[in-house]
Parts: C-alpha cells; sequence; structure tokens
C-alpha cells in the first residue's frame, strides 16, 4: 500500500529517497513520484504511473537534486491510477506533499478551496490537503503551525509528509492512523511509513504517536502532540541486520516463501525451548494475564482472519475456553457484548492493518483484561500498542499472498492454546502429544512441499475454470476457507469456501460439470460425513479433487482425483494441508500467467480501512 520516505539532510538525497521506495515495493503500489527543493529553491517534481524503476528511469533523464525532499509510492483510492493522482501533489509551485491514508471530508474541503479560487489537478482525497497547507502558509504561517493548522480541518487517516520551498531544510509531517517513523541520523534526520525504508540510512528510530506533528531539519526535530505540546517520544534501536530479500533462486517470492515454511516453523516453535515457560514467548506478564482469562475475542482481516478460526477450534476444543472470532472491519463498528476477563487477541503479519489496528485501539478502556497481538513485525503499530505480543519468526514475507506468515501464526496460536490448556481442560497427556506434534510439523511440511509436481499437474484442469468451490468440515472448513482465498487472490478464478455440510442448503445448484470442487478431507470423526458430501458432488457431474490423509481410504476415480497427503497428527493437520492449497494456487496462476507475487488491485500492508 502507499509508501512514505522524506530526508533533510546536507547531501543530495535524491538515491537515498528512491532506494526507500524500492524498500517499499513489495507493499503493493501503482505509481511513485519524488520531489525535491534544489539549491536555487525550486520545487523538482517526477512523477508517473508504474514501478520505482521508471521513476528512476525519469531521474536518470532528468536528474533533479537536492538535499530536501519526499518521495511515495501510490495504491490508488480515490482517482485511478495515473501520473496526475500520483504523489507528491503540488500547490501554487511552493508546496509539495505526500499522503498516506483516507481524508474522509475531501469533498467538503474540495468545494470551500475551489470557492477560494484553488485548481485542481488531481481526482485525488489528498490533493485538498496540499492546497489547505499552502493557504495557511500565505497567511503568513510557519511550515509547521501551517501544518498543524491544516491537520486540524482532516477527518479520516493520515499519515503526511510536505516540504515548502520558502522552508528549503526543512520537511514537516504528521500521522493519525497511519504508520510513521522518524529515522535519526547525524546531521540528517529522514520520515518514512516504514523502518524498513530508511535502514541503509539509519538504525535508530522515532515512532510516531496518534496526532504527532512534526518539523526535522538537517541538524534538528520537534514533535508536537496532538494539542502542540512539544514532546519527547521514545528513540528506538533496531541493531538487527535487516534480512537480506532475493529470490534465492527461485522463480517468485511466493515459492519461495511455501518453501521456507519448515525452517519458519520451526523457528517460531523454537521460541519455546529459549524460555524458560512457554507462556514467557507472549511477553512479560503474560502468565498473570492466562491465569485470569476466562474468553478469548480473536480479531483479524483476511488469511489472518483464517489463521483465528483454525485457533477457535484448538481454543475451545483442547483448552475448553470460550472463544470468539470476528473480521476487524465488522468488529471495530458493532456494540458488543464482551464475556468477562476476556482477552482480546489481535492476529496480524504486518501488524499495521487500519482496521485491526483500529479494533484493539476501539477495544480500550476495560472491555478487555489485556490485549496479545501475533504479529510477524517487531515494532509495528500493533506489536507497540498491545499489552502482550508473540512475535512468528517467518522473516520478511513479499508476496502479496500470505504464506509463511499464516502457518506460523498457526504455530503461535497452538502455543496459545498450549499455555492456557495446562491452566485448564489439557491433560498432561495431551499437552505432550501437541509438543510432539509440533515438534514434527517441519518434516510433515517438507513432505507434502514434495507433492509439488503432483499438484502442479492437477493445476492445469483449472485453468479453463472461472470458479471453484472449496469444501472443509470442522477445523478443515478455515482452511478451506484459506485455500479459496490463495486461489482468488492470486488466480482470480472465483472461489467459493463452504462447510461441507452447507452444500445442499444452496451451493450444490452451482455443481455441474464445470465446476471444480476442491475437499479437505480430515481424517477424524467427520471424514464419514465428508464423504457422503463428496458424493452428493459427484452424482451431480462434478468433478472433485480430495486432499486427503493417505490413510483415510479415498482412491482416484473418473473424476475423483485424490492427492494422498502425509499421515500426519490431527491437531496440525490443519497447518499441513495449508501448504497442499497454496502449493495449487501458485500452479494455477503461474500457468494462468497472474502476477504471483503482486497481484492486481492488492497490496501487502493495508494501512487504509
Ligand atoms: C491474503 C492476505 C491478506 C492479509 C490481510 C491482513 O493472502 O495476505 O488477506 O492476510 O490483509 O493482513 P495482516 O495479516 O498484515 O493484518
Amino acid at each position: 500500500m502507499c509508501g512514505i520516505v522524506a530526508a533533510a539532510a546536507r547531501r543530495e538525497v535524491s538515491e537515498i529517497l528512491l532506494e526507500g521506495l524500492r524498500r517499499l515495493e513489495y507493499r503493493g503500489y501503482d505509481s511513485a513520484g519524488m520531489a525535491l527543493i534544489d539549491n536555487e529553491h525550486n520545487l523538482q517534481l517526477h512523477k508517473q504511473q508504474g514501478k520505482v524503476c521508471e521513476l528512476e528511469k525519469a531521474q536518470k533523464l532528468h536528474p533533479h537534486l537536492g538535499c530536501t525532499g519526499i518521495a511515495h509510492t501510490r495504491w490508488a483510492t480515490h482517482g485511478e491510477p495515473s501520473g496526475a493522482n500520483a504523489h507528491p501533489h503540488i500547490s501554487g509551485q511552493r508546496v509539495a506533499l505526500v499522503h498516506n491514508g483516507i481524508i474522509e471530508n475531501h469533498a467538503a474541503l474540495r468545494e470551500e478551496l475551489l470557492a477560494s479560487g484553488y485548481e485542481f489537478s488531481s481526482a485525488t482525497d489528498t490533493e485538498v490537503v496540499v492546497h489547505l497547507l499552502h493557504q495557511a502558509l500565505d497567511g503568513g504561517k510557519t511550515l509547521l503551525v501551517a501544518l498543524q493548522e491544516t491537520v486540524r480541518r482532516l477527518e479520516g487517516a493520515y499519515a503526511i509528509a510536505a516540504v515548502d520551498v520558502e522552508h528549503p531544510d526543512q520537511v514537516v509531517a504528521a500521522r493519525k492512523g497511519s504508520p510513521l517513523v522518524i529515522g535519526v541520523g547525524i546531521g540528517e534526520n529522514f520520515l518514512a511509513s516504514d523502518q524498513l525504508a530508511l535502514r541503509q540510512v539509519t538504525d535508530r528510530f522515532i515512532f510516531l504517536e496518534e496526532g504527532d506533528v512534526v518539523e526535522i531539519t538537517p541538524s534538528s526535530m520537534q514533535i508536537y502532540d496532538e494539542s502542540g505540546v512539544p514532546v519527547e517520544r521514545k528513540r528506538t534501536l533496531i541493531s538487527e541486520a535487516v534480512e537480506v530479500v532475493d529470490l534465492g533462486g527461485f522463480d517468485h517470492y511466493m515459492l519461495k516463501e511455501i518453501h521456507e515454511q519448515p525452517r519458519a516453523l520451526a523457528a517460531t516453535y523454537a521460541q519455546a525451548a529459549t524460555h524458560p515457560h512457554i507462556d514467557d514467548c507472549f511477553g512479560a506478564g503474560a502468565a498473570r494475564v492466562f491465569d485470569r482469562v476466562k474468553a478469548i475475542q480473536i480479531v483479524a482481516c483476511g488469511t489472518s482472519f483464517h489463521a483465528g478460526m483454525v485457533a477457535r477450534y484448538w481454543l475451545e476444543e483442547l483448552a475448553g475456553i470460550p472463544c470468539q472470532v470476528e473480521v476487524a472491519s465488522e468488529f471495530r463498528y458493532r456494540k458488543r457484548v464482551t464475556h468477562a476477563d476476556s482477552l482480546l487477541v489481535t492476529i496480524s503479519q504486518s501488524g499495521e492493518t487500519a482496521d485491526t489496528l483500529a479494533a484493539l485501539r476501539n477495544a480500550a478502556g476495560g472491555e478487555f483484561i489485556a490485549s496479545l497481538v501475533v504479529s510477524n513485525v517487531a515494532n509495528s503499530s500493533l506489536v507497540r500498542e498491545s499489552d502482550l505480543v508473540f512475535l512468528t519468526k517467518a522473516g520478511m514475507e513479499i508476496g502479496v499472498a500470505s504464506t509463511k506468515a499464516f502457518t506460523t501464526q498457526l504455530v503461535g496460536l497452538l502455543m496459545l492454546t498450549l499455555a492456557l490448556g495446562r491452566r485448564r481442560a489439557m491433560s498432561e497427556e495431551k499437552q505432550q502429544e501437541v509438543v510432539a506434534a509440533l515438534q514434527s510439523l517441519p518434516d510433515y511440511v517438507q513432505q507434502t512441499l514434495e507433492l509439488n509436481s503432483v499438484i502442479e499437474e492437477l493445476s492445469g484442469a483449472f485453468i479453463p475454470k472461472h470458479h471453484a468451490l472449496f469444501l472443509g468440515r470442522g477445523i478443515e472448513y478455515p482452511i478451506a476457507m484459506e485455500g479459496a482465498l490463495k486461489l482468488k487472490e492470486i488466480s482470480y478464478i472465483h472461489a467459493e469456501a463452504y462447510p461441507a455440510g452447507e452444500l445442499k442448503h444452496g451451493p450444490l445448484a452451482l455443481v455441474d460439470d464445470d465446476m471444480p470442487v476442491v475437499a479437505v478431507a480430515p481424517s477424524d470423526d467427520l471424514l464419514e460425513k465428508l464423504k457422503s458430501n463428496l458424493e452428493e458432488v459427484r452424482s451431480r457431474g462434478g468433478e472433485l479433487f480430495v486432499f486427503a490423509d493417505q490413510q483415510a481410504g479415498f482412491v482416484s476415480e473418473p473424476r475423483v482425483k485424490v492427492f494422498p497427503m502425509p499421515h500426519c497428527p490431527e491437531v496440525i493437520k490443519p497447518i499441513v494441508y495449508t501448504v497442499a492449497l497454496q502449493l495449487l494456487s501458485y500452479h494455477v496462476a503461474l500457468q494462468k500467467g497472474t502476477d504471483v507475487d503482486k497481484p492486481r488491485n492488492l497490496a501487502k500492508s493495508v494501512t487504509v480501512e
């Protein structure tokens, strides 16, 4: 999604800004731009639709140089992807501004600015902000005060950075609802929407808080809170090396990340061995919270929501603790009745998802005894704002479609089940069984990866199809949902998941010889029931693809293709089967020729609601 990089330095910064944008590219965007104040105090602008490499080409062809600048990657919300809608937006050749987020009252502000004589050259919500800033500057305010005044007029979410040719060594910025971090340099300072963009120039960061407005110059920085009072914010040293991210011989990040799962799952579970007690994997104070907790409320979006749905089965069945799961975009706006002594668990790969973050903030104030986040990104907003934290060790995930982040989230959630279960219904024997299953998980995932060529062969059958149905029962139902989500997001084949028992209540009407039906088959008590559901599909001419335990007694026959999955402990089946479905989506998308790592219209980190 949109990315911001800005610099106030004594050296030329165009390459720093471009490198920052390159580091944010994986998040997904459709246009990019950069504005610099040159040494004659003129605004120099490059912006266009397309990739950062196009911006680099433009910069090579017509170099713009300067020591103060702002840059942006845009993921279109208001206004189509185009050069005109790309950021930075400028006002009167004086002010340039970049923005992440959505300004909800932009229409009213636009009317007002049009009436004052401002002309608009884009269809974005952002352009009102740059004109408002310009208007305040024309009234004789300093750049900082002008921005403070401007943001007071905005409704919605924003991270903003702006420059003004009449304050040529300053960058001002503000955040509310979208992340922004200061990178502290020596004789230079930076801003970005993600510290990753600045790791090339510094390892010292200040994460801005809601409502903060900041002014940086090469030699100073001043932060003001929402009410305009100067404040100090904590400095964070991030010393671990930035992960080297390359394709490592794979054709796509998604395929690489699928294959990294045995290592990532082992590393995530290994935290249990490096802490004196499993509770400590969730942060200081976890034991006290876990002793008190009587119910769990999970909140997340997309794939992370599916992880929550799987966890509900574990938490209720194994740990005997009531658990509810809801998508964050619904939870945040709903009047709720919450169980006494509930723990709020948010799940988020990026730790920045706007709805999940808003849900956490919205639940503050005594509704829950504490909040716990399961995230892959240390120092992300959700991590900083939650009471307890479980960090998955997936490593950086570049592919927009989440793979290793999902399966490592499941490991974290199974560890949470262990931590809570030992205080409640879970016998010592059952705990040992789950621990052994977690230890053996990387091997079973490896065995599943070895089915790659079989799955690749099967995937051809999906190429001419426009729809697919995924069925599961019990804990495999959310896995069917995750399989359908993966297929639709990267191959653009419309896919829906149903609990198999719901088939007769509607979706069976869709089944014909043009509708492939993928079944995630368990080998537990529900197997016989699933077999009857599949029979219903087959007798209506549907083509079945069954991912089943090799000992479950499924055999391939005309119009039924069975994938023999490793016979593994019941509790880790959702994780193991997910890997096969990831491979299926990958191969279908590959043969359809879609952009596997950057599917159309999607972004890696969804920082707007
Ligand atoms: C799908 C996918 C998305 C994310 C969702 C939440 O493959 O990646 O559905 O799971 O946008 O993102 P996080 O986990 O970062 O909160």
